[in-house]
């Protein structure tokens, strides 16, 4: 029995401050991507709701210490985000953000929904306020001396230097952080939400959810025992939602107060786009939907209790049915986190990994159920002993075979029947459908493999190679067997693995006419097709390269000695010319002191032969040569790189070239 006829999923709404990493991934977004995959496959009628969270005091700091808007700093950061997500194939119907004028008339709505019912309570507090900055200044934008140890740079809502948790007012010789300028302590008002008043409901409401996770219930216990607190939904900050009401100039709406409700911002405007502006309505207020959020553990507070006792509050908009909340993914043993994130971003890895690789090592390793761990060893043993060894083995055996004896044509099926391991190709299908509703996708990519290791097992069994040499007709089956195998892999694969999906389908020649859930384990080709190219899905990766970007992130800290053997010079570009048939390359003659070299640098698409002539660089001298295109390199230049932009490092005034640089 089918008890909803539409599905609403959210995915948290990254904040615009930092570049998405490979624990967000496994945290909300892989999991969401591949269940809103599958469901999409079952042809539910679906929508997958993400954006940028871009408001908080973080988004401030960041723009501060920057010495630019916040604007600048979101702007940065959703496009890069939004980016990253299309390549790793995580299939948003929309990727929108906070700043919209849509999402601050939503959130104003909605608070004023709750004013005006009487609900919100207010309250008056002592805050610092810089007269120069003409605001008041949140904990992270004051600096002082801890009362407790002395620290002179203590920050307003700790001390680095002893950990004691302090509070702005407690700073001895308090400073603005934004000016210097010496506050003073002023009154503020602010709105508080009356969580504590829904905890009753709240906690009858979660007593329903007999299938949500054991570690979100526990969460959610944690905090009814300790009792749920008022919590304050406005502050004293200038980027944000506005309050909509006079006499609170210069507050805004707090942050986790309308950063959900951007979910709902977020389906209005994708309905908008699409030419039906009020379809929003059936998703978020009618009973026949089903709201999921996906999200990291950090998040369960907000999703499981603040914003569904928000939304008891208002009364129009449904509740969520799941809160299908992962732990944490470490790094061989240390938490992913933004500050260490090199060569963890989502970013960066999609230009050194087939995307489905990355989606596939995380997947097998979710923290469903407690905290996992993720590594690059492991993400090459995945591919050389998982993907490659059992389905790109399984692929390639198949459609070589084909190649070879059958003409590169789908062989007929004579045979009346299909051989067993049909049976349990579509027993299978139940199976993962099991795990997949279940939010169980660790145990769903399990059990899809092993629809693998069966077609491999086939394969072996039947021993086409033995086969053909008496009975063309009996091999022509084996082959038409695997190759529809092959496509009930693809799309069995299909929520994991979207794009190695898309290549076995183009391998058989079939279209995605029957890419659809149902047909696993149903025949669907057409004998006679002829197959498409061949390619292997899963080259080897070598160790080396995979455990060269772990010693990266291990250890990103060199000696004085480490650098000391990279000779940096200045240098001149005598001539410049373009490398033919290369978008990227420019081919350089410098001189550094005494010689002359050619270097071949990728900056072609930054800078013209013309502008390079002349100019004076800084390169990497003692570089073993190598060769690119052709050309023998014999160097470096520096230069530096930020969302696609690169700039040559220059040198200030007038430097020969072949000087030193340290
Ligand atoms: N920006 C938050 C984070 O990264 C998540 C916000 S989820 C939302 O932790 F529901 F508030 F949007
Ligand atoms: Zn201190």
């Amino acid at each position: 029995m089918k008890n909803f006829e539409r599905l609403l999923v959210t995915a948290a709404l990254p904040y615009a401050n930092g570049y998405i990493h490979l624990g967000h991934i496994a945290g909300a977004y892989l999991p969401a991507d591949i269940y809103v995959r599958f469901k999409r496959l079952c042809n539910e009628d679906i929508i997958f709701i993400c954006g940028s969270d871009e408001h908080g005091t973080a988004i401030e700091i960041s723009a501060m210490k920057e010495k630019v808007t916040p604007k600048e700093i979101i702007d940065r950061f959703h496009n890069a985000n939004k980016s990253a997500f299309e390549k790793l194939g995580i299939s948003f119907d929309i990727y929108s953000r906070t700043s919209n004028e849509i999402h601050h008339k939503t959130s104003q709505e909605f608070f004023l929904n709750l004013y005006n019912k009487n609900l919100l309570t207010t309250k008056s507090e002592k805050q610092l306020y810089s007269e120069k900055d003409r605001r008041f200044l949140a904990d992270r934008f004051v600096e002082g001396t801890c009362p407790i140890c002395g620290y002179e740079e203590a920050r307003g809502d700790q001390c680095e230097n002893c950990g004691s948790n302090l509070s702005p007012l407690e700073l001895k010789n308090p400073k603005s952080k934004i000016s210097g300028d010496t506050p003073v302590v002023k009154e503020s008002v602010n709105f508080y939400f009356p969580l504590e008043k829904f905890q009753p409901e709240l906690e009858k409401w979660i007593k329903t959810k007999k299938d949500w996770k054991a570690n979100v219930k526990n969460y959610c216990e944690g905090w009814f025992k300790t009792g749920l607190k008022d919590r304050a939904i406005t502050r004293d900050l200038d980027w944000g939602v506005k309050i909509p009401i006079e006499g609170y100039e210069g507050k805004v709406i707090y942050v986790w107060f309308e950063a959900p409700i951007g979910y709902i911002s977020a389906t209005k405007e994708l309905f908008e786009a699409k030419g039906t502006p009020d379809k929003w309505e059936t998703y978020w207020k009618d009973k026949k939907t089903k709201l999921v959020h996906f999200i990291g553990k950090d998040n369960i507070i907000f999703h499981a209790i603040v914003f569904p006792a928000m939304i008891m509050a208002h009364g129009d908009y449904i509740l969520a049915e799941n809160v299908p909340a992962n732990e944490f993914l470490n790094l061989d043993g240390g938490k992913l986190s933004k500050s260490k994130g090199h060569g963890i971003l989502v970013k960066d890895v999609v230009e050194a990994y087939n995307p489905d690789v990355i989606r596939y090592a995380i997947a097998a390793n979710l923290p469903e159920n407690k905290d996992a761990d993720f590594s690059w060893e492991d993400l090459q043993s995945k591919n050389n002993n998982e993907l490659a060894a059992i389905l790109g083995n399984f692929v390639n055996r198949t459609v070589v075979f084909a190649q070879n004896k059958f003409g590169n044509k789908i062989p007929e099926h004579k045979g009346k029947t299909r051989p067993e391991v049909f049976k349990y190709i579509e027993n299978q299908k139940k199976v993962i459908e099991d795990c997949l509703n279940n939010y169980r996708f660790r145990d769903a990519l399990n059990e899809i493999m092993n629809i693998g290791r069966a077609a491999n097992k086939y394969f072996n069994d039947s021993e086409p190679w033995k086969v053909i040499k008496d009975d063309a007709e009996k091999c022509g089956g084996i082959i038409n067997d695997c190759l529809e195998i092959c496509h009930s892999l693809a799309i069995a694969i299909n929520p994991v693995l979207p794009f190695t999906s898309e290549k076995i389908l183009g391998v058989l020649n079939a279209g995605k006419a029957n890419l659809a859930w149902d047909n696993i384990g149903k025949p669907c080709l057409k004998p006679g097709t002829e197959l498409g190219g061949n390619a292997i899905l899963f080259p080897q990766i070598e160790l080396s390269a995979a455990k060269e970007e772990e010693a990266k992130e291990e250890d990103n800290l060199i000696t004085i000695d480490d650098f000391k053997k990279v000779q940096l010079r200045t240098a001149v570009v005598l001539k410049a010319e373009k490398v033919e048939k290369s978008k990227k390359l420019l081919k350089l003659q410098v001189r550094c002191g005494g010689k002359e070299k050619q270097i071949v640098a990728g900056i072609a698409e930054h800078y013209t032969p013309e502008e390079m002539l002349n100019r004076k660089i800084v390169i990497v001298d003692n570089l073993k040569p190598a060769k690119l295109m052709g050309l023998e390199s014999q160097g470096m230049l520096l230069a530096a790189k930020i969302d696609g932009k690169l700039k040559l490092v220059g040198i200030d005034g007038d430097l020969p070239d072949g000087a030193d640089v340290s």
